[in-house]
């Protein structure tokens, strides 16, 4: 509480057990950081995720998710995505694991991205060797950009979701060469390239009741076929003899592919509105960042 005190807030209270922004909190006063902590600590709010708490500044910018696939050695960056970790619009309410995000962003130029590549991703790297441990896999960069300076979050060793969902849609070269050459350390001069001035959108579909506890399954009908340009990524979902049941938190992705944001935007909204199933709920400004560039 002491070192609460010593903040500006808002201030940043994670249980250290859960990743992904799940199970964390943005304290807006120091009485709310040091109820959150008592709560972590006492296993009321995330039972033993949170026995462990991290409290941290609050960084003030926009987040973006940066996928750069390893072979230990060399590292290729995927177009970065912007996530939306917030449950409601306008980033408001809970934090949650993704309820949407799209690639690529307008958010992001050359420059910064050279940053990430330069600032955080290649010394990650080259530390993993000089301790012994080369990374092979997708290491995943979750940035806060505050004033054009990339702050790196957190890691995860695993693609991102929903960030993945749009961002595979999008790859027109072989996704199988990229895995594979990075497992076989042999990334070297690999070129990869994506589809040629194509967006893709994801909003996700939650469950009546998620962040906040399991929903009663409820039948998922859908209206419209999907296509090229709008499919669906079926997450928390269980296939029952009558149909398929939203049985999770996040229970499905609608993905929008279009040759601009608002036209990938519609196909991934046209096409949630074809998706049914009690207690639906769903971000509606997912982009809203790239929109108002
Ligand atoms: N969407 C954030 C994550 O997968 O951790």
């Amino acid at each position: 509480h002491d070192f609460i005190d010593t903040m500006s807030t808002p201030i940043v209270v994670k249980a250290d057990g859960l990743c992904g922004g799940k199970g964390v909190i943005i304290a807006t006063s120091h009485e709310q950081a040091k109820t959150t902590v008592n709560d972590m600590l006492s296993g009321s709010s995330f039972g033993d995720a949170g026995k462990k708490v991290i409290v941290e500044e609050y960084l003030d910018g926009f987040e973006l998710s940066v996928f750069a696939i390893c072979d230990g050695k060399n590292f290729i960056t995927l177009p970065a995505a912007q996530d939306h970790k917030r449950l409601l619009d306008n980033d408001e309410g809970p934090n949650t694991g993704g309820m949407g995000a799209y690639v690529p962003t307008p958010l992001v130029d050359d420059t910064l991205m050279k940053k990430i590549e330069n600032d955080l991703i290649a010394p990650t790297m080259e530390a993993m060797i000089s301790e012994g441990h080369p990374f092979e896999g997708v290491l995943f960069a979750g940035v806060m950009v505050v004033n054009g300076t990339p702050k790196l979050l957190e890691y995860n060793v695993r693609f991102g979701d929903p960030e993945c969902e749009e961002i595979m849609p999008l790859i027109e070269s072989s996704v199988f060469d990229l895995f594979h050459l990075a497992a076989t350390n042999q990334l070297g001069s690999l070129n990869v390239t994506m589809q040629t001035n194509k967006v893709a959108i994801g909003v996700v579909a939650a469950s009546k009741d998620y962040p906040y506890k399991s929903s009663v399954p409820a039948k998922i009908t859908v209206t419209q076929e999907e296509s090229e340009n709008a499919h669906i990524s079926y997450a928390g979902v269980t296939q029952k003899e009558d149909g398929l049941y939203a049985t999770g938190g996040r229970v499905l992705v609608c993905v929008g592919i279009g040759n601009t944001i608002h036209e990938a935007r519609e196909h991934a909204y046209g096409l949630m509105d074809n998706v049914h199933f009690e207690g639906k709920h769903f971000r509606k400004d997912i982009a809203y960042q790239a929109l108002a560039q």
